[in-house]
């Protein structure tokens, strides 16, 4: 029998399923014994006292994406990654935008060359599609999928991303024919336009009116336009950052037809509101979309999370420095809200924030943490069980917790590039002390420690949970209103 690399010793371990003392055994990165009184490895972790989880995986953020003339995102595959680790996450997954009037290859090579060798924990892409063209829908995208690119962003609103419900009725064909995930940004554009351009009349162009300009109601109207194209197209679909009550309501509701439907929540929507949009311009950190709601929303987001409704919570980090002419002062100015960039930091603080107030007030289980951070991530995006779980022959990517540590987050202490974060000054308890990639700490004693480019690349399976639900055999699966005769024909078959 070969020894150990390492042996983390003591800890609690939990996974989605369970929660147990023992002892981890790594080898070459993997996890390859569980148990208790593991022979010694050459490098000993004792984890007594703490909580040994499975590293998080951030299955929704925005890493050096190319911008618009003059914006910028400040954090690039090193320091969002290095940020990612500090905060106890082992795998991300940003996104590869296409850009109108070019080819969704030229994004992932482009995105691949951003990458290069800098990140510090593992990585995979998502997609962005904003222009379908029959060279994207026949040939470039399933040629990406079928190479590990599985899941990609739809958006329902910005002007040079957004596309109308004909071309999403394409794409999601497209998901449905081969096991891809399509993930849906739920806001009525038109809607949007129309309020900005009335507050703007009014006179009213402050960060605040960020959030007036996109109430609850545009994104229930889209989550549940959203809802109906993945119905007549009889495939599952992810709705990301959803913000409240509304939205909530319409996921319920389809699920309660039996429809195959999953939700994203982000800690925004969990810890900041509306308020935090005023206060002058200061409210420019804030902006992101959707807007932050209300208090009555947060405690329906947080219900969501405890009843199963939600299937993953991930950061949305978006970074922009605040006081930056390309970021949240385009130019150098105090603008109006519409061309403020949209996103908020958060990979370092998504984890600590939600188990401090989810797990220890006991709104949510250490289990259902572990599945909301890490394993249903993972396996909502093919990267199960290779990663989001503590299990034999799984990567080592392991967070060890200690659950009463008690920190103020100041921007300060964290490791992006960002010149803020929007939860300054909040008191948590419980922070992850030590992170390990497939078997190297890259996060320990307080400092980021990585071996340079650790990071790899990680193409996706085909994931299961992206499959049509099986239905009634004649009728080629669920088919909601359609009849069954137009159903057959507009869906074809699933993916196998
Ligand atoms: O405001 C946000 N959420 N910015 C990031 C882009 C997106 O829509 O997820
Ligand atoms: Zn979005
Ligand atoms: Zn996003």
């Amino acid at each position: 029998m070969q020894g150990f690399d390492t042996v983390i010793r003591n800890g609690l371990v939990a996974t989605a399923a369970e929660t147990m003392q023992a002892d981890i055994g790594i080898r070459d990165g993997r996890v390859v014994a569980l148990g208790q009184e593991l022979a010694r490895g050459r490098v000993e972790i004792d984890a007594r006292g703490k909580l040994v989880l499975p590293g998080g995986v951030d299955a929704h953020c925005h890493l050096d994406q190319p911008m618009d003339e003059g914006l910028r995102m400040a954090d690039d595959f090193a320091s969002g990654t290095r940020s990612a680790a500090c905060g106890g996450t082992t795998t991300v997954i940003p996104f590869a935008a296409q850009i109108k009037g070019r080819s969704l290859r030229d994004a992932v090579e482009d995105y691949h060359q951003r990458a290069g060798r800098k990140a510090v924990v593992d990585y995979a892409f998502h997609m962005i599609v904003t222009d379908p063209t029959e060279q994207v829908l026949r040939e470039e995208l399933p040629a990406l999928i079928a190479e590990g690119y599985t899941s990609f962003k739809i958006y329902m609103t910005y002007d040079d991303m957004m596309l109308d419900d004909r071309q999403i009725l394409r794409l999601l064909a497209v998901a449905r024919r081969h096991g891809a995930l399509a993930m849906i940004h739920a806001e009525n554009a038109d809607c949007i336009a129309w309020l900005t351009e009335t507050l703007e009349e009014a006179g009213h162009t402050a960060p605040l009116y960020h959030g007036t300009s996109r109430p609850m109601a545009i994104e229930r109207e889209a989550t549940h336009r959203a809802i109906t194209l993945s119905e007549l197209v009889d495939v599952p679909i992810l709705i990301v950052h959803v913000s409240g009550r509304e939205a909530i309501e319409q996921i319920r509701w389809a699920r309660g037809r039996g429809m195959r439907l999953y939700a994203e929540t982000c800690p925004q929507y969990l810890f900041l509101s509306a308020e935090d949009l005023g206060g002058g311009y200061e409210g420019a950190k804030c902006v992101c979309s959707p807007p932050p709601r209300d208090r009555a929303n947060q405690r329906v987001v947080w219900e969501g999370l405890s009843d199963g409704l939600f299937t993953i919570v991930s950061s949305d980090h978006a970074p922009f420095r605040f006081d930056d002419p390309q970021g949240k002062k385009p130019g150098g100015k105090e603008v109006a809200f519409r061309h403020i960039p949209n996103g908020i930091p958060g990979l370092e603080t998504r984890l600590p924030l939600l188990f401090s107030e989810g797990v220890r007030t006991g709104r949510i289980t250490l289990n259902q943490f572990v599945s909301l951070t890490a394993t249903n991530p993972a396996r909502l995006y093919g990267l199960h069980p290779r990663k989001g779980t503590i299990a034999i022959g799984s990567d080592a990517d392991i967070a060890i917790w200690d659950p009463n540590k008690e920190v103020t987050i100041e921007n300060r202490m964290l490791h992006h590039d960002v010149d803020y974060t929007p939860y300054e000054g909040m008191q948590v308890t419980g922070w992850p002390v030590t992170t390990l990639v497939r078997g190297e700490r890259v996060w320990d004693e307080g400092q980021p420690c990585a071996p340079s480019g650790h990071g790899e690349f990680l193409p996706c399976g085909k994931p299961e949970m992206a499959r049509p639900k099986p239905g009634d055999a004649a009728a080629g699966g669920y088919v909601g209103n359609l009849p069954d005769a137009l159903a057959r024909l507009a869906k074809g078959p699933p993916h196998a």
